[in-house]
């Protein structure tokens, strides 16, 4: 083959010399074995404190200086090494946790390589000061960069005391990129935080510069589980805790408010070991879906504990990921109950009345209220649309008038009764501790979605043939997408099918729609399923599409309702489940408190 690039024609083989393939010093290959498993102070913090774990230790201390550049040091009342061990603590490949080759598929100490050690020594200056519990006295063995001396008799506590100085003393590339001392210890102290986490039976304390920042006592779990979050969040934590046979999963969930940009809020552990896990953090946002913004990441602690033989722990150098063998098992499990949590807990403390707020209505009171309502409506939802007017309502016949008799102001908290519209967009109601504010739309986006979910999972939508069809154009993967969604489609009251390469036919589109244009809506359907990344699941998919209906079919901000519908809006909203947030997650009501109005008219002392 010809180059004509200068740089790549120049290049002449037969100018290259060649060096012949040597073996590497076992110091050079565990310096770069160390590259994989110690990237910085905190991975040597984690490495040490799994250890101390693993050596069952009942009080782990942590001793930071200059970041972890010029030491840490890691003290642990645990097991102890015997003296003659201790310089195969510091091998590489010699570990106690792997007895057999079989013990690799049911691995249940956070170690296992035998490496970490190994690493940590080749890149710094370490020292293990170990003693049993029947010993009489301590041994100490020194590393300096792969360099191990014999071990000596020394003074020590029972348990084990590792130090490590100079971190990358001789490899000056990684010691370059280490981050400011702040920063450096910022990561040790998360790293040591996500540790102490799952062991609520160890109490652990974290020394920077001589002052103890972090005291964590022996502790009940649950005080244990907060001690990551931030302060305010530790209130309003939701319990999780749910098993079946084989795996239990416990901790806690945050307030969908809580939910931010990146998941720095989730802990997630398996086996009492943190780990990322994209299927589990896609479970969690799947179970939040509609009460959080799309990208959000909910808060939430999660311990899952199942047996080891189910999982792959051995996937990752830093240990940090895992490999389920039912990884969708997972899923489910993790989406369901946090689903479940989430349906049957009080989710917008600071936009709902106190009323509703303190004892969020029982499913026995609430299917009642439906009842009633259904039978002043007749039908939440008639299947087919309402008589036109603009707006349409399509869950609340607009011409309704309340009648006397009514029975709604007995159960009923206090905003129902009377409301005022502003701007033809929002909603103003009396609470029963000051005020509350609805988003029109927002409201009536989640009760469409809630009545067409339950539609869809009773039957398919009701659906209303074209005279003639209308075609859009589609080719290639919008085109795919669409032979995979068709029966999805057509449980939703949408029939389309291909009509060749380039385009696609529309034969029935659902009543309650008809005010929409079929080709507007499956165009808009495609090109979203086009962007998406990931290939949603049948589930995810069908919340995509009912999400889109109930944003089309609701009414918008700026038109105008009659009392009558205000007063079905408002009552419709104590009986639909995640009231609270509209299906994409956005708040549909903001409540203000009598006190709040007090602290800013300044009529008191607040
Ligand atoms: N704090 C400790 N207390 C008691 N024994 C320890 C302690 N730290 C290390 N050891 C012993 O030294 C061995 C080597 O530790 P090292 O961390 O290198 O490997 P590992 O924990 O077995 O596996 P991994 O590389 O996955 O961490 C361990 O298997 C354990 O027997
Ligand atoms: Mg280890």
């Amino acid at each position: 083959m010809q180059f004509s690039h200068p740089s790549i024609s120049g290049y002449n083989r037969s100018t290259v010399p060649r060096n012949s393939i040597q073996q590497l010093s076992p110091a050079l290959v565990n310096r770069i074995a160390a590259g994989e498993v110690i990237e910085r102070p905190a991975s040597v913090v984690k490495e040490l404190v799994e250890n101390s774990i693993d050596a069952g230790a009942t009080h782990i201390s942590v001793e930071i200086e200059d970041g972890g550049r010029i030491l840490m040091r890691i003290v642990d009342d645990g097991s102890g090494i015997p003296a003659d061990e201790l310089p195969l603590a510091f091998a590489s490949h010699a570990t106690s946790k792997l007895q057999s080759d079989a013990d690799l598929s049911r691995i249940n100490t956070m170690g296992f390589r035998g490496e970490a050690l190994a690493s940590i020594g080749a890149v710094s200056q370490a020292s293990i000061l170990s003693r049993m519990a029947d010993a009489p006295n301590a041994y100490e063995i020194n590393n300096r960069g792969g360099q191990i001396d014999q071990p000596q008799a020394a003074a020590g506590n029972v348990g084990t005391t590792i130090t490590v100085r100079n971190l990358f003393f001789n490899t000056p590339a990684r010691r370059k990129f280490l981050k400011g001392a702040g920063t450096e210890f910022g990561h040790i102290s998360e790293t040591l935080i996500r540790l102490a986490i799952p062991h609520p039976e160890i109490s652990f304390e974290l020394i920077n510069n001589g002052k103890r920042v972090l005291e964590l006592a022996r502790e009940k779990s649950q005080t244990r589980w907060i001690a990551g979050w931030p302060e305010d969040f530790a209130e309003s934590g939701l319990p999780l805790d749910v098993r079946d046979a084989e795996i239990s999963l416990t901790g806690l969930i945050g307030q969908p408010e809580l939910a931010r940009p990146i998941a720095k809020n989730q802990y997630i552990f398996l086996n009492g070991r943190p780990i990322r896990d994209r299927f589990i953090q896609h479970a969690l946002r799947e179970g939040y879906r509609g009460l959080t913004e799309p990208g959000r990441h909910p808060a939430a602690i999660l311990l899952i504990s199942m047996p080891p033989q189910d999982v792959d722990v051995n996937v990752h150098p830093t240990k940090s990921e895992v490999r389920f063998r039912d990884s969708s098992r997972i899923h489910g499990l993790i989406m369901s109950a946090v689903r479940e949590k989430l349906l049957g807990s009080n989710l917008v403390p600071l936009a709902v009345p106190r009323l509703s707020a303190s004892a969020p209505p029982q499913d026995s009171e609430r299917k009642e209220l439906r009842e009633r309502l259904a039978e002043f409506f007749k039908s939440s939802l008639p299947d087919s649309p309402p008589a036109a007017t603009v707006p349409a309502m399509p869950s609340i016949p607009p011409s309704s008038p309340l009648p006397a008799a009514f029975p709604l102001p007995t159960p009923f908290p206090r905003e129902i009764i009377p409301a005022i519209q502003l701007h033809n967009s929002y909603l103003v109601a009396e609470s029963d501790d000051g005020l509350i504010i609805i988003d029109q739309h927002a409201l009536h986006e989640r009760i469409m979605y809630e009545d067409l979910l339950a539609r869809v999972s009773r039957g398919t939508l009701e659906s209303q043939r074209l005279l003639i069809p209308v075609t859009l154009p589609a080719a290639g993967r919008q085109q795919e997408l669409l032979e995979q969604i068709q029966p999805l489609l057509k449980r939703v009251g949408i029939e389309a099918a291909s009509i060749g390469p380039d385009a696609v036919a529309i034969h029935s589109f659902p009543t309650f729609l008809q005010r929409l244009d079929p080709v507007e809506f499956l165009t808009e359907l495609l090109d979203r399923g086009e962007q998406e990344t990931v290939a949603p699941n049948q589930e995810e998919l069908l919340h995509e599409v009912l999400d889109m209906m109930a944003c089309k079919a609701a009414v918008k901000a700026g038109d105008p309702l009659s009392p009558t519908e205000i007063d079905a809006l408002l009552a419709q909203r104590h009986l639909i489940d995640r009231s609270s947030n509209c299906p994409h997650g956005r708040p549909t009501t903001l409540r203000m408190t009598l006190r709040d109005l007090e602290k800013q008219f300044k009529r008191t002392g607040f």
